[in-house]
C-alpha cells in the first residue's frame, strides 16, 4: 500500500462557489471523497490537505517526506505563479508530483502562464475541470504500480 498526498493551495476551499466560469461547480469536498474512494479501491491511501497559508503547505510537504508519502498531486493555486519557497520544498523532498489546475491557466491572464512547478513535475493537467484531479490520480497510481 502506498500513500498519495493531494495538496490544495489558497482559495481552493471556495471551489464550487468561486468564479464558476473558470472553476466549475464541484466543491473541493466532493473531489476529495471521489479520490479517496478511487485510491482505496486500488488498495492505496489518499491524504488530503488544503491551506490558504504558504508556510502550512511547505510544512505539510516536509512531513510528507517523513511519513514516506510516495506521490504528491498538487494544485498550488495562486502560489503556482509566485512561490519559489513551495517549489523548493518539493525539490528538497524529491517526492514525485503532478501539478493540477482546474482552469486552463494558459488561456487566462499572462501572469498565470508561468508556473514555478511545471518543469519539476512529472506532468501537468490543466483546463479539464475537477476531473483533472482524478486523471492525475490515475496517472499517479499507474506510476506507483510500476515501482512496486
Ligand atoms: C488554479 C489557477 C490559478 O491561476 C489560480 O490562482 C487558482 C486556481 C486552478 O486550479 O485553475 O487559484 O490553480
Amino acid at each position: 500500500m502506498a500513500t498519495v498526498l493531494v495538496l490544495n493551495g489558497p482559495n481552493l476551499n471556495l471551489l464550487g462557489s468561486r468564479e464558476p466560469r473558470y472553476y466549475g461547480k464541484t466543491p473541493l469536498a466532493n473531489i476529495e471523497t471521489k479520490l479517496k474512494k478511487i485510491a482505496a479501491d486500488a488498495g492505496h491511501e489518499l491524504l488530503w490537505y488544503q491551506s490558504n497559508a504558504e508556510h502550512e503547505l511547505i510544512n505539510r510537504i516536509h512531513s510528507a517526506h517523513n511519513e514516506g508519502v510516495a506521490f504528491v498531486i498538487i494544485n498550488p493555486a495562486a502560489f503556482t505563479h509566485t512561490s519559489i519557497a513551495l517549489r523548493d520544498a518539493l525539490s528538497a523532498t524529491a517526492i514525485p508530483f503532478i501539478e493540477v489546475h482546474v482552469s486552463n491557466i494558459y488561456a487566462r491572464e499572462a501572469f498565470r502562464h508561468n508556473s514555478y512547478f511545471s518543469d519539476m513535475a512529472i506532468g501537468q493537467i490543466c483546463g479539464l475541470g475537477a476531473g483533472g484531479y482524478e486523471y492525475a490520480l490515475l496517472a499517479a497510481l499507474e506510476r506507483i504500480g510500476d515501482t512496486q
